[in-house]
């Protein structure tokens, strides 16, 4: 049986090879191989490097070939923050926003994030496995090999749980791999906001019930939550992140992305992974994330999708030497799409990322904030061969062709999970 693999024939081969996390000008650091081949055995990247050199290795004689005839290599994307499980689109909040009602006005009737909790609740875990599987097999259709998926759209204990396991089977099931975070606050469900303390209230059924059930089941790996004026306050976010801590998941934040409340310092100060979207940083912000090892991961797909002007400070970011990751925060709320191609896109022209940097926050700064870049996020020896494959000739036509999927390839582990026909 022929356990290995030799692709060779690529235009270019993006390693991002190197250290992990990359900041400032180490960010556009992609070490690109021009005549390079990749070999693979059992999943594993067993050599990279000049093809004159990879094809005399021992385990390259009897290897399959794959032939790329001057396509593009990238490690495979790593998608860090998705909402993967919700029961529908609200394709209708959609219209609203365009007629111009504000995303935090629709929330405040009902709409929002609320809208989505009824209609996962009224699903069956049946039907929102089948409809996950479809998003997953479409993640890799624009090459990615692995997502974080939130919980977050059911919000009181059958129901989070609900979505927690499926991301464990899922991510036994098929192919990509699922990190799974623990977003209980998301917002305050609907039946606790007539009660007096009802948000009081919530937070400690999700202390005292659900954190620490979740957690003996081994069903999520990070705690997140919402801290914004409209969802969470400091100390409520505070409250919930450290009942995470107490039972080993580790904090992300959703921190000022529509008015600065101070929650990117908070997710510092209690060792956060990430922040994400910081569409509303200050300066002191900046300084902090860079001093830091918590990763900045901006979502310019939600402001393009709202129609919001104001985008996260990237150039800032990265100049001051801040850890900058991208996602495509897929939700059917603020962000329905799972195209990093088109989050690259995006991070070029409104957040002036060069192609470069944005392929590096997608990757290997990606993987640093799962906790996985050891294994992922880059193509070198030892690691995982997890891999995309697009149709160009040179990576900058990757974002370059924005709303174009340039995928042909996508391997997980070695086994191809995308192929274009
Ligand atoms: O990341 N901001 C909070 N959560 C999601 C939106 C959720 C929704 O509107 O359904 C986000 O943007
Ligand atoms: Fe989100």
């Amino acid at each position: 049986m022929i356990t290995s693999l030799l692709i060779r024939g690529a235009s270019q081969i993006v390693t991002v090879a190197g250290r992990a996390p990359r900041r400032g000008k180490a960010l556009a650091d992609l070490h690109v191989l021009q005549d390079g081949a990749i070999l693979v055995r059992d999943g594993v990247i067993e050599a990279v490097g000049p093809v004159t050199k990879i094809e005399k290795l021992k385990d390259s004689r009897d290897a399959q070939l794959l032939d790329l005839d001057g396509r593009v290599v990238l490690p495979g994307f790593v998608d860090a923050h998705t909402h993967l499980i919700h029961a529908a689109s609200r394709a209708e909040e959609y219209e609203l926003k365009i007629q111009g009602a504000s995303y935090e006005e629709i929330a405040r009737k009902g709409g929002g994030i609320l809208n989505s909790v009824k209609k996962l609740r009224a699903a069956t875990a049946e039907q929102l496995k089948e409809r996950a599987r479809v998003f997953l097999e479409r993640f890799a259709e624009y090459g990615t090999t692995t997502i974080e998926a939130k919980s977050g759209y059911g919000l009181d204990v059958t129901s989070e749980l609900r979505i927690l396991s499926l991301h464990k089977e899922l991510d036994a099931e098929q192919p990509l791999e699922i990190v799974s975070t623990f977003l209980g606050a998301h917002v305050v469900p609907a039946e606790y906001r007539s009660k007096p303390r009802g948000a009081h209230q919530y937070l400690t059924v999700l202390e005292q019930q659900l954190i620490p059930e979740l957690a003996e089941n081994g069903l999520a790996e990070y705690c997140d939550v919402f801290c914004e004026r409209s969802a969470f306050s400091l100390s409520e976010s505070r409250q919930v992140l450290l009942a995470g801590k107490k039972h080993g998941l580790r904090p992300r934040v959703h921190a000022e992305q529509l008015s600065n409340t101070g929650a990117t310092r908070l997710g510092i100060e209690l060792g956060a992974a990430s922040c994400d979207h910081l569409e509303y940083l200050k300066p002191v912000d900046i300084r902090a994330l860079a001093k830091s090892g918590t990763v900045a991961t901006l979502l310019p797909g939600c402001d393009f999708h709202l129609g919001l002007k104001q985008y996260a400070p990237a150039r800032k970011l990265i100049d001051a030497g801040a850890i900058v990751a991208l996602a495509t925060d897929f939700n059917p709320g603020t962000s329905p799409t799972l195209s990093m191609p088109m989050i690259l896109s995006l991070a070029c022209s409104q957040l002036r990322m060069t192609p470069a940097e944005a392929i590096a926050a997608a990757t290997v700064n990606a993987a640093y904030s799962l906790g996985r870049h050891t294994r992922i996020g880059s193509l070198e020896t030892g690691k995982q061969a997890d891999l995309a494959v697009f149709e160009v000739a040179d990576f900058r036509e990757i974002p370059y062709y924005f709303g174009v999927n340039t995928c042909w390839l996508t391997m997980k582990r070695g086994e191809v999970v995308h192929m274009r026909d």
